[in-house]
């Protein structure tokens, strides 16, 4: 099975480059399954139900989140109705939504974990105590987690401890693309952050100027998040999954700009 995980998709440039050209670059690249960070999807922060549906409609199959679940109007909503949307598992039981969700394809079952980090992230329960109860209730082929956290550091330390006993374990938030793609000692395919899938001449999908205007110290004029025009690059990487022996046989970083 070819898996196909999309860096966090940032704002209407992102989300729309996706569902123009995703069902082509599944077909080019021969993927069975797409999993995408939505984090950002919705005018740079957050999600929402319409959006969600159209991702999902636009052939991504599970959606996840992160530190930014609950930022856009009506996110709760899109996470309680919407059974392909996955928010930080580690997160208070008592917010809408789940922390992971098993999908059957046909050929094989698939669970999508998704965490939060804890450096530099916001309050937010142990993720490694979290995803060791869940494994625990999880019976699928092939179990997939994204650690969205800040601290590279914290994300090895998730592929490690998951090492042997999950498929794929990827990074996002950062939305900077790593270069440390591995398949660990124990199988798991790991990369510490996929990227982002947004305009390319930005500041992590956010106009520059904005970003460059908070961080000279002119912070009265800097409003942070602000959709931003320009060309677009989908950011990711495709796992190559033996579905018997439950292993990463390959992975690949993908950077893709251009219409297909
Ligand atoms: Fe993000
Ligand atoms: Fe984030």
């Amino acid at each position: 099975m070819r898996i196909l995980a999309i860096g966090d998709i940032v704002g209407r440039r992102g989300r729309e480059y996706v569902m123009r050209n995703l069902n082509k670059i599944r077909e080019k690249y021969d993927i069975d399954f797409v999993v995408a960070n939505g984090e950002n999807a919705a005018e740079t922060n957050g999600i929402n139900p319409e959006i969600a549906d159209r991702l999902i409609e636009r052939g991504v199959d599970i959606i996840t989140m992160g530190n930014h679940t609950f930022s856009c109007k009506n996110g709760d909503i899109a996470m309680e109705d919407n059974p392909r949307l996955v928010r930080p598992l580690n997160y208070p039981p008592e917010l809408a939504g789940r922390g992971y969700v098993e999908v059957d394809t046909g050929t094989a079952s698939i669970a999508v974990i998704n965490l939060v980090g804890r450096i530099n992230m916001g309050p937010a329960d142990c993720p490694f105590h979290a995803v060791n109860a869940a494994l625990k209730k999880i019976d699928s082929d092939i179990i997939i987690v994204d650690m969205h956290a800040e601290a590279t550091s914290e994300r090895l330390a998730m592929g490690h401890f998951l090492d042997g006993r999950v498929q794929i374990v990827f990074g996002t938030h950062t939305h900077v693309q790593t270069a440390d793609e591995q398949i660990l000692p124990n199988g798991t395919g790991y990369i510490s952050d996929l990227g982002m899938t947004g305009v390319k001449d930005s500041i992590i999908g956010t106009k520059k100027e904005i970003v460059l205007d908070y961080f000279y110290g002119a912070v009265k004029r800097a409003k942070f998040m602000k959709e931003t025009e320009g060309d677009v690059r989908l950011c990711g990487c495709i796992f190559d999954v033996d579905d018997s022996a439950r292993k990463v046989t390959a992975l690949t970083r993908v950077n893709i700009e251009g219409e297909l």
